[in-house]
């Protein structure tokens, strides 16, 4: 038949193949040629037993994700996976790849799954919001116990094949065998368990769900509360894990299926859908084919050994990629190589890394002082002190030796790319790569697009980015880029809003409740008061601040006494030594009142509403601008900068999906309010008063990037 699944016979056994690239994802005409493929093996007289496969790099990966949202079409996925369990002819999943949400739960309608050993299980449904929703959650505990069902249903973190077998989950596993090897073994693992007369039924099963302490789930729902930020998915989880041991299966699957919908109806559900493909599109960059050949990057070298350095040439090396790293001394080599060694050991220490894998990381790290080491790099990144002059030298040294087709990359958080790159007789072969402190661990990557950087190299670094665990997005080279561009604004209208009568307290706490990760003081303190004041004493100097507002005199305050912040054990809070948990402080309240008072403004009542609107619509504000200029692709790229790189609540979808939701012509009328009220901290952006008036959406508006060299 045709038809993404297709039906063959081998050695009387009857294989049913998936072929729904790029990852079989279960969309209704997979779901149909499943449930017919399934009938023509039932009808063959001469398939004894019935193997369902995926063709190409996996097993079935899931739902089709973007059919959610969507009026659902049968036969729906419950359904086919109940004919498969209660085939008459013995079904075996063959794994391989990732099976993972509607794909693992189809193989646990089967009787018996088999695997490669390479493969990786699990149920990430909460990652979207969401739950297995079709049977995930009542056969999984039924096949590994409700404990670890728990801990891969609110994870959604999926196990390696080796441990789904110690768990009940796969009956055999085949040590990185090819696919074809894969169908050979599940042949022979079919004749074998033909010679049983008795196939067991996933959802028959009680000997794990038995006599089970209610403790567990309380104990899950303790574990996971502090996480939450709001987030309602991970407790329906649990609450439909409960059902599988508290109810019988069919109610259970009932239970599933209402806490599914309510799931499933969310807006954290969409949020979090959004978040998913917005990464993913985040990979398109127009204008570039996408079947052009990418530069493969098989050695790095990192110039530059302090923390950025350091935690840079780490991402390499932890995804494989040799490094070499420059310093100008041999102290300054040994310093940051002795600084990245510890920190591999205290992983190791935590056991969140074997000495064995430490070991093999530090033997891909080469610390040097002969850039002669360049002539044979694919990626030279340079991560030395934020200073124009100096990264002009080093490029043009850079230049003189790196070969042919080498990505010339900077980590300049601030710097203009474009004039770096005019050190250099290659230009167009110079990007930025903005890392964000510590690089290590950090998973935003900003890849700042020169005005005459090549297509191929971003899309190069975007996927490197992939490679070593980052999320890349395209930047244009204008002041900030785009994450800290819209974050400066942001942080203005927290000061601002402390100045005229708030606290830093109600202002964190009111962006906290909201579901950001740390609300603005508490990420001030974090990164080093210090960092800002550096920057407002230059900007002070070149008279930046001439007609606009100046935010920062607390912040100042704060700094000339040192406070800078958690390294100092105070900054605009205190910190307990041991614990490193903020407290109020009085004396950063006294200043506040001082600088008011000095300031004439008089103190007044601030709403929370005010706050949240106004921190937000400083963000929204400043990423239309950049829209707007051309600095990004798509209002989605922004998006998924702010998830990554600061802390917006994924669940909340990012600053440009909020304002769309909730109408870019209320957002924008409440901006023009705030701008009402004070004309020197709001700048103008033109997109966003052009979309009130069509009553347009931020994610439909297309930039015109053709020109991204202006740097504004
Ligand atoms: N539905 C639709 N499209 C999907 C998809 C899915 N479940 N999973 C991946 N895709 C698409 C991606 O959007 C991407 O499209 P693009 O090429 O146009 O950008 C393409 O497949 C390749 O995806 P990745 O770039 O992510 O490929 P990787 O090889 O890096 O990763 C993966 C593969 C691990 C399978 C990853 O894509 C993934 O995690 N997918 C989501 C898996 C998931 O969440 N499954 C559960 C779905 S919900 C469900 O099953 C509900 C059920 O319980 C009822």
């Amino acid at each position: 038949m045709s038809g993404p699944v297709t039906y063959e016979l081998r050695e009387n056994i009857g294989i049913i193949t998936v072929n729904n690239p790029p990852v079989n994802a279960l969309s209704q005409a997979v779901r149909a040629g499943l449930s017919e493929c399934l009938k023509e093996a039932l009808n063959d007289s001469s398939a004894e037993a019935v193997i369902v496969t995926g063709g190409g790099r996996t097993f079935m990966a899931g739902a089709d994700i973007s059919e959610f949202g969507k009026p659902t079409m049968d036969p729906d996925l419950n359904s086919v996976i109940f004919e498969y369990e209660d085939s008459n002819k013995p079904t075996i999943a063959a794994l391989h790849g990732t099976p993972l949400g509607g794909g693992l739960e189809v193989s646990m309608g089967c009787q018996y799954r088999v695997a490669n050993s390479k493969t990786l299980l699990g149920l990430p449904e909460v990652k979207l919001g969401l739950l297995p929703g079709a049977g995930g959650t009542q056969r999984l505990p039924r096949l590994v116990g409700p404990e670890l069902a728990l801990e891969m249903i609110t994870s959604g973190n999926p196990i390696p094949a080796e441990k789904a077998m110690e768990e009940g989950l796969v009956s055999e596993i085949y040590n990185n065998v090819s696919h074809e090897e894969l169908i050979d073994n599940a042949i022979i693992f079919a004749k074998k368990i033909l010679t049983n007369n008795t196939h067991p039924k996933s959802r028959e099963r009680t000997e794990k769900i038995s006599n089970i302490s209610p403790d567990i789930f309380d104990n899950a729902i303790k574990k996971i509360t502090p996480r939450l930020r709001g987030r309602k998915g991970p407790l329906r989880c649990i609450e439909a894990v409960r059902g599988a041991v508290d109810l019988n299966f069919e109610e259970g699957i009932k239970n599933e299926r209402d806490l599914f919908k309510l799931c499933h109806d969310s807006d954290e559900s969409e949020a979090l859908i959004h978040s998913f493909f917005s990464e993913r599109m985040a990979n398109k960059i127009p204008g570039m084919d996408k079947d052009t050949p990418l530069r493969p990057i098989n050695k790095a070298v990192v110039i530059g050994c302090g923390t950025m350095g350091g935690g840079i040439a780490m991402s390499f090396v932890n995804s494989g990629i040799p490094v070499s790293i420059i310093e100008t001394t041999s102290e300054f080599l040994d310093k940051g190589m002795n600084i990245i060694k510890n920190n591999y050991a205290a992983t190791v220490s935590k056991g969140r890394l074997s000495q064995k894998n430490m070991d093999k990381r530090m033997s891909l790290l080469t610390p040097t002082l002969d850039w002669d080491v360049i002539k044979e790099a694919d990626i030279v990144i340079e991560a030395v002190f934020e200073e124009m002059e100096i990264k002009k030298e080093i490029f043009t040294k850079i230049d003189n030796l790196a070969k042919e087709g080498a990505i010339l990359a900077s980590n300049t958080s601030t710097l203009d790319i474009d004039e770096i790159a005019d050190a250099t007789n290659r230009p167009e072969e110079v990007v930025g790569t903005h890392f964000f402190s510590p690089a290590n661990v950090m998973k935003l990557l900003e890849i700042v697009r020169g005005s005459r950087t090549k297509l191929d190299i971003l899309a190069t670094l975007m996927s490197l980015a992939k490679k070593i665990k980052k999320v890349g997005i395209i930047a244009g080279n204008c002041d900030g880029f785009v994450g800290n561009r819209m974050f400066h604004q942001y942080v203005m209208q927290a000061h601002l809003l402390v100045e005229e009568g708030a606290t830093p307290e109600q202002v964190d706490s009111v962006a906290e409740n909201w579901g950001w990760a740390m609300g603005p003081f508490a990420v001030n303190d974090l990164a080093g008061n210090d960092v800002g004041w550096l920057i407002r004493k230059r900007h002070k100097a070149e008279n930046y601040y001439e007609g606009k507002k100046y935010a920062s005199d607390v912040a100042d305050r704060l700094c000339e006494l040192g406070r800078f912040g958690q390294k100092a054990g105070k900054g605009f809070y205190k910190y307990d030594p041991k614990t490193r948990k903020r407290e109020s402080d009085p004396e950063v309240h006294k200043i506040i009142e001082d600088v008011r008072r000095e300031k004439g403004v008089n103190p007044r009542e601030i709403s929370d509403d005010e706050i949240l609107s106004r921190l937000h619509g400083a963000l929204i504000n400043e990423g239309t601008r950049i829209l707007e200029e051309g600095h990004a692709f798509r209002a989605s790229d922004i998006d998924v900068c702010y998830v990554n790189g600061y802390g917006f609540a994924a669940h909340r979808g990012g600053p440009m999906w909020q304002a769309d939701k909730i109408g870019v012509n209320k957002v924008a009328k409440e901006i023009n309010n705030h701008r009402n009220a004070d004309n020197l901290s709001w700048p103008e952006s033109k997109l966003i008063n052009q979309l009130e008036e069509s009553n347009g959406k931020l994610s439909e508006f297309i930039p015109d990037t053709s020109n991204p060299s202006k740097r504004s």
